[in-house]
């Protein structure tokens, strides 16, 4: 089933060094591999802010993360979900650079993409375009702006889907930059048999994310996706336990 108008939360938070304090087990063991503060610090905020946008979305403080690789089955890596039986809300995370950001949703398959606005060599760039998609982007007032845009669209439905980066962005095109975001086809095999316009996508606001960054979210089961920023919350618990809980699939 198909909802006309999805509500999205989106969390953003600054990666911070003391939150590697708050992780445990799995979370703690794979930041600890990290040998670079930077990672360290962005991975810590990123592991720190899902398990409490779980608990705050599920409204259950006992309610725990877990990843499965959809290509391997791994339970170490892959896309994040909310154990059952919260396994209705959808969660998804993103990190580049100084920006983290987790994303929610009452329907169970969200993805969200952040990067910091790059440039992009049109070959590199050929290998993650569909036709036609680069000489739209390169024709733009800013390319630069136009690539990076459209990766984090198409990494945020290809991560809605589950599939991750093992499913090639070059498969999905995208609408261009200045056009409502939106998935116009793909040719890999769709999830489940989701049609393009069942996926409803939206791109976080630039006052929210900053000037050198751009984000989008994915939903599926979605025909238009309405976003919600919350910015880093400050007491981070009681900040999130304050807010009203997501409405459940279906209700
Ligand atoms: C994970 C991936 C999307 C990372 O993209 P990125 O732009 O470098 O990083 P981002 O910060 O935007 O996203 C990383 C987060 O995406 C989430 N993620 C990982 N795999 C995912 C998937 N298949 N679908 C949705 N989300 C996924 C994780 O939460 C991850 O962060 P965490 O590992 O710290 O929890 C990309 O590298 C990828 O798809 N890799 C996996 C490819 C694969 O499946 N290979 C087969 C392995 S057996």
């Amino acid at each position: 089933m198909t909802a006309a108008l999805v509500p999205c939360k989106v969390w953003v938070a600054r990666p911070d060094p003391d939150d590697v304090r708050h992780l445990q087990g799995q979370s703690l063991a794979r930041c600890l591999r990290l040998r670079q503060p930077a990672d360290r610090a962005r991975m810590a905020t990123g592991q720190r802010l899902l398990a409490l946008v779980a608990r705050a979305v599920s409204g259950d403080p006992s309610a725990r993360v877990v990843r499965r690789c959809s290509t391997c089955g791994s339970t170490q890596h892959g896309a994040p979900r909310i154990a059952a039986p919260h396994d209705r809300f959808g969660i998804s995370l993103s990190h580049s650079h100084e920006l983290v950001v987790v994303a929610a949703s009452d329907q169970a398959r969200v993805g969200v993409d952040v990067e910091r606005v790059r440039h992009h060599e049109p070959r590199a760039a050929a290998l993650f375009c569909a036709p036609g998609e680069l000489a739209a982007d390169l024709r733009s007032a800013r390319p630069d702006l136009a690539l990076t845009t459209r990766w984090v669209r198409k990494e945020a439905v290809l991560k809605a889907a589950g599939w991750g980066l093992a499913s090639p962005p070059v498969d999905v095109r995208i609408s261009d930059v200045g056009d409502r975001p939106g998935v116009r086809s793909w040719s890999c095999a769709a999830p489940a048999g989701i049609r393009p316009e069942q996926v409803g996508c939206a791109d976080l606001p630039s006052a929210f994310v900053g000037e050198d960054y751009v984000g989008a979210v994915a939903v599926i089961g979605a025909q238009r996706v309405v976003v919600e920023v919350i910015l880093q919350p400050d007491p981070w618990e009681s900040r999130l336990g304050a807010g009203p809980r997501l409405r459940s699939a279906g209700s």
